[in-house]
């Protein structure tokens, strides 16, 4: 039996991007750029206070989302990658000495080889098991004998979908006085999390993934053990215009210059959607998605499946590769046959890729919430029709 190919794209590559927008959020970005328009903090009248109104409505929708001690603890940048950055160059200093796992995101793998390249810190890598899970003997065994500052873990791997336990980690971290940051890229909106009760003390997330809000928005959560953080922009921050310094209040401290106002408005209203909809329901869904890929999946002869087989502690990211071929021939297959929107490669993670054993990458599968197992299925189809046509 064969499939009949889709007229409309199917779009399964989440994991870099989510799409489709739920409305709410495409209105709330017209909205703003149609009815409001001004800067936030930087005016009395009455539409720069409802800019700022909407900054802090995203703040707060943020804060009840991922359990923040409170909203201002939560400052905006244009990315996780910014976010991270700001934590790792703005925490750490000579002689310190980090751990981090083998599954992190070159978001997080290349500033912190910067830092060793130029002789200030020393990192050290946790080891995967088989199946893509974290080691987390080893990664603790890591941290206790050598005296580290912080810790850094994604919450959720980008390449697996492994949900990292960084509640356990934290606590770990709180016993033994080391400052914990999650990469929560992949992490916030996919899973509940909070970050008070994790013990998470700084929490990089983007708002274009799983949070359903536009690209070129993101945060990051700093937490009251981090208060030293050093800010890594400095410039205009709309108040206190005599200070010669950045101002020390959070968030303003971290938040120098306009802000991507538009998308921080849609980016509130992806949050609400999620709150609204319930973040245990969307995971729930998106399990059912995995599991129907990974029972199809693992039954055609020539497929190979990475991470774990079971959707336990896992979102929808599932990736895989067919005997005999690259992962980036298949994803083009994927798209000229099927008009499935697949990446294929490294996902901007390479040490995974080197302890799965494949160099070349996968091909990765990274389902959303408005996908359905109707969805799931075709997928599953089109990769058995690929695997004995080709
Ligand atoms: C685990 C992880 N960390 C960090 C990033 C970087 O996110 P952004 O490109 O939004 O800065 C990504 C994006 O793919 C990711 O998957």
């Amino acid at each position: 039996m064969s499939i009949k190919p889709r007229d409309k794209m199917l779009y399964l590559d989440n994991g870099a991007t989510s799409y489709p927008k739920p409305d709410v959020v495409i209105e709330k970005c017209a909205n703003y750029i149609r009815d409001v328009g001004a800067s936030p903090s930087r005016g009395g009248y009455e539409t720069a206070i409802e800019a700022g109104r909407q900054v802090f409505e995203t703040r707060n929708n943020l804060s009840k989302l991922l359990g923040a001690a409170s909203p201002d603890k939560i400052i905006f940048t244009k990315n996780a990658t910014e976010a991270l950055n700001l934590a790792i160059f703005g925490m750490l200093s000579d002689g310190d000495k980090v751990v981090t796992t083998r599954m992190e995101h070159n978001a997080v793998i290349r500033p912190l080889l910067e830092l060793e390249r130029q002789g200030k810190i020393k990192v050290f890598w946790a080891k995967l098991k088989s199946d893509g899970r974290l080691d987390i003997e080893h990664f603790f065994e890591l941290a206790l004998k050598n005296d580290v500052k912080m810790v850094i873990t994604t919450g959720m791997a980008n390449v697996t979908g492994v949900i990292v336990p960084f509640w356990e980690i934290g606590k770990f971290c709180r016993e033994h006085n080391i400052l914990y940051l999650v990469d929560a890229a992949q992490l916030a909106g996919s899973y509940r999390v909070n970050i008070e009760e994790d013990f998470i003390d700084l929490f990089a997330f983007t708002g274009h993934k799983a949070l359903y809000g536009v690209p070129g928005t993101g945060g990051l959560y700093i937490g009251e053990r981090a208060k030293k953080l050093r800010p890594l922009i400095w410039g205009g921050t709309g108040g206190y215009s005599d200070l010669p310094d950045l101002p020390d209040i959070v968030p303003d401290k971290y938040e120098a210059g306009t802000p991507n106002t538009p998308g921080i408005a849609a980016l509130g209203a992806g949050v609400k959607y999620i709150l609204e909809r319930g973040i245990d329901n969307i995971h729930l869904h998106k399990e059912k998605l995995l599991q129907t890929v990974i029972d199809g999946l693992q039954n055609i002869p020539r497929v190979k499946l990475f991470g774990p087989t079971d959707s336990t502690d896992r979102s929808s990211t599932i990736p895989f590769n067919i005997d005999g071929m690259k992962p980036k021939k298949v994803a083009q297959l994927l798209w000229n046959r099927y008009k499935i929107a697949v990446r294929a490669g490294l996902h901007c993670a390479p040490l995974i890729h080197q302890d799965l054993g494949v160099p070349d990458g996968t091909v990765r599968f990274s389902f959303g919430a408005f996908n359905t197992i109707e969805d799931a299925q075709y997928a599953v189809e089109a990769v058995r029709e690929i695997s004995v046509s080709a």
